[in-house]
């Protein structure tokens, strides 16, 4: 075999609470800062709902038979926390407790390992009256919120995430077109800060609870921006501020590194933009971590003078959700620079990888037999390998996802599933790539030469 993992990599699949549950109103959930976004007119492409997504409140079974079908090892998913909780704090919702509950046992049952997220982007909209991201007593609720997860749920659960992508918080209080649809910059760096107490207060709590086997980790995409032109200042300012500004770097630095960079400090001053830190916050943030979990997408190249042309062309539009496949090799680099540079010593898991097809441009046909999506899975993996024979240590692959769903102010339209779903019937039809995604989990890898798919 070519591409060979290790007999016990990890083969996953991955999903979101809000995107697949629907059940909105149902079993005493509240509503999220989701519901509330997208039922305001224009925040979602062609008007779409997540009130019933896949529906998967009351299919969850039918979910993992579908895992069954792929011989997945593991299965990542998201809690909302206004299923939990209604308001966000106080009354403890016991039907919400009860499903995942349910969930978690019949994953057992089928041999398939729970990585469990506490927060993928659903704020209980009651606690976005009160603020939110911005008012610091968030710290407090989540980490109420935390704690009542891990006393039902810890040892049941292997790997803990706190969050999914906190960038998603910054885009929503800061660029408008995710919830909460604010567009206030200052606001938003300061949610940013809190969000990372949040993460860093409850991996302190999850330490003290001294579980048995759960692991803690928290996930952080990586859309790294490089230079197109070598030595190009201009080009080298736009690939800094995507990553070290808006990107990635504004999470690494305080939790592996316990630090915001000179670059984003200095960015804040100019700005008018300064934190307001407490004597000991970056402390709290900067927590040894079980895992990392790497949601990678693609590798991107800055160009100032293409991106002057698109900007009198006209405002780009708010999605990444639907960005072509580019740069899948970057992986190799992306998961060297998280050793080399943050300093990431504990295993890495790829949380998140895969392709959209567009209902838009696709038809049927070409949704179903989705070669395209395989081979660009391939080149992921591919790279994936690489880093791993030069010394990387990943445990395990997550593809995102296994059937098409809400894809946040998309709406319906980029379909990312191993599953093709039938909004209508609620029906999952198999692509292409599900069978081939099985035999690589079979086969613990797979071969290029000579093969047509
Ligand atoms: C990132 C997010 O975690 C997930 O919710 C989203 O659907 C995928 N990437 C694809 O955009």
């Amino acid at each position: 075999m070519e591409y060979q993992f290790p007999e016990d990599f990890m083969w996953g699949v991955a999903t979101a609470a809000a995107q697949i549950e629907g059940g909105a109103a149902e079993g005493g959930r509240g509503p999220s800062i989701w519901d509330a976004f997208s039922h305001l007119p224009g925040n979602i492409k062609n008007g779409d709902l997540p009130d019933v997504a896949c529906d998967s409140y009351h299919l969850y079974e039918k979910d993992i038979e579908l895992m069954k079908e792929l011989g997945v090892k593991t299965y990542r998913f998201s809690f909302s926390w206004s299923r939990i909780l209604p308001d966000g704090i106080g009354e403890v919702n016991p039907e919400g407790i009860a499903y995942y509950k349910a969930l978690i046992a019949k994953l057992k049952a089928n041999d398939i390992v729970p990585n469990a997220t506490m927060y993928h982007w659903d704020l209980p909209y009651k606690l976005q009256v009160m603020g939110g991201f911005g008012n610091r007593e968030v710290i407090s609720w989540f980490t109420n919120y935390a704690k009542i997860l891990l006393e039902n749920f810890g040892d049941d659960v292997d790997l803990w995430v706190t969050f999914n992508e906190p960038i998603a918080v910054y885009v929503g209080y800061a660029k408008g077109f995710f919830a909460p649809g604010l567009k206030n910059e200052k606001y938003a760096r300061q949610c940013l800060h809190h969000l990372l107490l949040c993460h860093g207060e409850t991996v302190k709590l999850f330490r003290k609870m001294h579980f048995k086997h759960a692991k803690i980790g928290i996930v952080v995409d990586i859309w790294k921006h490089f230079p197109e032109r070598e030595g190009n200042a201009e080009d080298i300012a736009m690939a800094v501020k995507a990553n070290e500004i808006e990107g990635y770097g504004m999470f690494l630095n305080p939790i592996f590194l316990g630090e915001y960079t000179d670059v984003y400090r200095k960015y804040l001053d100019e700005n008018d933009m300064v934190l307001d830190i407490h004597e000991g916050d970056m402390a709290t943030i900067h927590q040894k971590l079980d895992f990392y979990g790497l949601n990678f997408y693609n590798g991107l190249f800055d160009n100032a003078e293409r991106e002057k042309a698109r900007q009198k062309a006209g405002p780009a539009g708010g999605n990444y959700q639907d960005r072509p496949a580019s740069h899948p090799e970057k992986l190799v680099d992306v998961l060297h620079m998280l050793v080399d540079q943050y300093k990431v010593d504990i295993p890495i898991y790829i949380t998140e990888n895969g392709l959209p097809h567009t209902e838009d441009k696709d038809d049927f046909e070409t949704l179903l037999n989705d070669q395209n999506r395989i081979e660009y899975i391939k080149n992921v993996l591919q790279a994936l390998h690489q880093a791993m024979e030069e010394g990387v240590d990943v445990r395990g692959y997550y593809v995102w996802t296994l059937m098409d769903n809400f894809e946040w102010s998309a709406g319906y339209a980029p379909r990312y599933g191993l599953y093709y779903t039938d909004f209508k019937t609620l029906e999952r039809i198999p692509k292409k790539s599900a069978a081939w995604y099985r035999k690589v989990i079979q086969d613990h890898g797979f071969d290029v030469t000579g093969q047509t798919g």
